[in-house]
Order: structure tokens, then C-alpha cells, then sequence
């Protein structure tokens, strides 16, 4: 990457969720926890983890489809939230520039619109096209550079496979000329055979269009290949964040070892031979974590101070930040 701009920056940003437990009980899912970290201009940023750490809600928070609970958060050198400073910027604007392609591709369209309802809607918000026949144009030239054709505007998406539905997820998350995109999970959901052509696809528009990502996965193997850097989240920290090749070849977090010694190498016979290590125990509720470092419950390592201080995410070396109180040891 030629210039080293930062993109989106956040501070210790918080997300809570308030969740009943009992007729008059209010607890709360503490979802993300306290993320300190940025994304440069133009790269791709990994985000893995577990089901269930916090990835799809840090995500959301980022572009604030989830309102933070605290923090802050800047976009291209603009506060847009800071809890301190009581900053909430009115996310329209944003909006276009900020977009996100779901998870779930089928849940995230409206069965009742036609695809070119769909990505015509996204036009209309922000007043992109308004002539008939600019906005027609428009959405065809989105269509196919999905690759899908031109007629398939007048389809429902239950009309489609679930990688065809991914590409309108992806053609309505373009269609307002977004500068960042927040990929969740996006070929997760998809067969194994068009797994790659989505992937090759997003990383083809990326450099068309200068496009900067967030690209969540569960597995680091899914996105060592395509990110420039990779952060690694358990129960809503993040404990290591370093550039792909650094994180793979040297991860210094216990937790990262652990990730990577589960990924298959493609000889058979190193990966029989490689130690797998096995973490003990579940993970732990987010609704009642662990005090101290949330991973300690698991940790080989972990000593009285994991117990009670939670770890900063400092850098240990160049570009590498880890979060861990024994880092000499792990
Ligand atoms: N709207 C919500 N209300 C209450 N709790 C929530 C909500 N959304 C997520 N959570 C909880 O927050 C935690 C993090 O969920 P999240 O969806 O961010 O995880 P994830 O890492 O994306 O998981 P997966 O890999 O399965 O998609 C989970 O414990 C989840 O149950
Ligand atoms: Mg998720």
C-alpha cells in the first residue's frame, strides 16, 4: 500500500446489549469490549474469532447500524460518535460511503421486492440517478458487474441460489459508490465451489474502486490470503491484531496459537505431525465474563494478574499489537 492514511479509528469503543433474564431482571451481553484500533485506507482488515465473539456486532458498531455504547469513533479524520464528547453526526451522509454486505444473504433482502427494487431503493435514499432511464442503467451495470445478468432485476431474490442472492447483496452495497465495506461473513453461507468466486470477485472491485474492508470470517484460514492485516477477537477484545503474514508466521497470544494450530496445512503428513492445541473448557458467557483477561479461564499461562487486569492491546512489535499479561512465556 502506497499511502498509509487511516481510514477508521476507534477508541475504546463499547457495545452492551440490555437483555432480560427475569420478569423485572435487566443484564446486559457484553458484546464488544473496550476496541482500540484502526483501518488503513484501501486495505483489507480480517476480522476472526469464534462463533459468537463479537465480530457481526463490532462490525454493525463501527458503522453504527448498532448505536455504541461508548467510545468513539472517526471516519477520513471526523469524529462521527464520541460518547465523552457527546458527538452522535446524523449517519445519513455516512451512510453511502459506510455500507456493509450481511451475513446472511437471504435474510438480508426483502422477499417482497425485486432485486431491482432492491438496489434501486439504495439509489433512491441517497438521491443517486434520479432519472428513469440513469437509474435502469445503472442497475443493470451493477448487475452484471456482479456477474449476474441484466434480466435478473425483475426477479425475487427466493428466485435465486445463495450465491447468486450474495451478489445482489454485494451489487446493492455498491450501488452508492461506498468508500468502506463491511464484508460479514460473505461467503460463509455459500457452497465451497463458489466460495472463491465471490471472494476473487470482492477483491477485483476492491482494486476497480479503491474499496477499503473489513472482511469478517470465523477461520483464519479463510482470510490469510486476502487481508492485509488480521485481528483476532475472543469474547468481544481483541487480543491480536498484526499484518497477515506476521500474525501466521508468529502469533504471540496464546488464543492465536491456539486458532492457528486448528487450520489444516495442505500436506497431509506435517499436519498429522503438527501439535494441535486443544483449549479447555467453553467459552464463556458474554453476559457474565470472566474478570481480568477474558481468556484466562483457558489460558495454559494464565497467573494471578490475568485475574484481575484486563490486558492492553499494546504493540509488541513493529505494526504487531497483542493483548496479554505473559507474552514472553506464550
Ligand atoms: N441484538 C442482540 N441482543 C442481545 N444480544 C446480542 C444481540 N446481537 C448479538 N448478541 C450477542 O452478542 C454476542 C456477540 O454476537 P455476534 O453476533 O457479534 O457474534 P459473532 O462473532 O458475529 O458470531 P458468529 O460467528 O456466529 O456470527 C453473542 O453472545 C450474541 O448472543
Ligand atoms: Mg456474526
Amino acid at each position: 500500500m502506497s499511502e498509509q492514511k487511516k481510514l477508521l479509528e476507534v477508541e475504546n469503543l463499547k457495545k452492551y446489549f440490555a437483555v432480560k433474564t427475569g420478569s423485572f431482571k435487566k443484564n446486559y451481553v457484553q458484546a464488544v469490549e473496550s476496541a482500540n484500533f484502526f483501518i488503513y485506507k484501501g486495505e483489507t482488515l480480517g476480522l476472526v474469532g469464534e462463533s459468537g465473539c463479537g465480530k457481526t456486532t463490532l462490525g454493525r458498531t463501527l458503522i453504527r447500524l448498532y448505536e455504541p455504547t461508548s467510545g468513539k469513533i472517526i471516519y477520513d479524520g471526523k469524529p462521527i460518535y464520541d460518547s465523552e464528547k457527546k458527538i452522535a453526526e446524523k449517519m445519513l451522509p455516512y451512510r453511502r460511503k459506510m455500507q456493509i454486505i450481511f451475513q446472511d444473504p437471504s435474510a438480508s433482502l426483502d422477499p417482497r421486492m425485486t432485486v431491482g427494487e432492491i438496489i434501486g431503493e439504495a439509489l433512491d435514499i441517497h438521491n443517486i440517478c434520479p432519472s428513469k432511464a440513469e437509474r435502469n442503467d445503472r442497475i443493470r451495470n451493477l448487475l452484471s458487474q456482479v456477474g449476474l445478468n441484466t434480466e435478473h432485476a425483475n426477479r425475487f431474490p427466493h428466485e435465486f441460489s445463495g450465491g447468486q442472492q450474495q451478489r445482489v447483496g454485494i451489487a446493492r452495497a455498491l450501488a452508492v459508490n461506498p468508500e468502506f465495506i463491511v464484508c460479514d461473513e460473505p461467503i460463509s453461507a455459500l457452497d465451497v465451489s463458489i466460495q472463491s468466486q465471490v471472494v476473487n470477485m470482492l477483491e477485483d472491485l476492491q482494486e476497480e474502486m479503491g474499496l477499503t474492508y473489513l472482511f469478517i470470517a470465523h477461520d483464519i484460514s479463510v482470510v490469510r490470503h486476502i487481508s492485509n492485516r488480521i485481528g483476532v477477537m475472543y469474547l468481544g477484545c481483541m487480543v491480536e491484531l498484526a499484518e497477515s503474514y506476521e500474525l501466521c508466521a508468529h502469533p504471540v497470544h496464546p488464543y492465536t496459537k491456539t486458532l492457528l494450530s486448528a487450520v489444516p496445512l495442505p500436506d497431509p503428513v506435517k499436519s498429522r505431525a503438527r501439535e494441535r492445541i486443544l483449549l479447555e473448557g467453553d467459552i464463556p458467557s458474554p453476559m457474565n465474563p470472566p474478570s481480568g483477561c477474558r481468556f484466562h479461564t483457558r489460558c495454559p499461562y494464565a497467573t494471578e494478574i490475568c485475574k484481575q487486569e484486563m490486558p492492553k492491546l499494546e504493540e509488541v512489535g513493529p505494526g504487531h499489537y497483542a493483548a496479554c499479561h505473559h507474552l514472553e512465556q506464550a
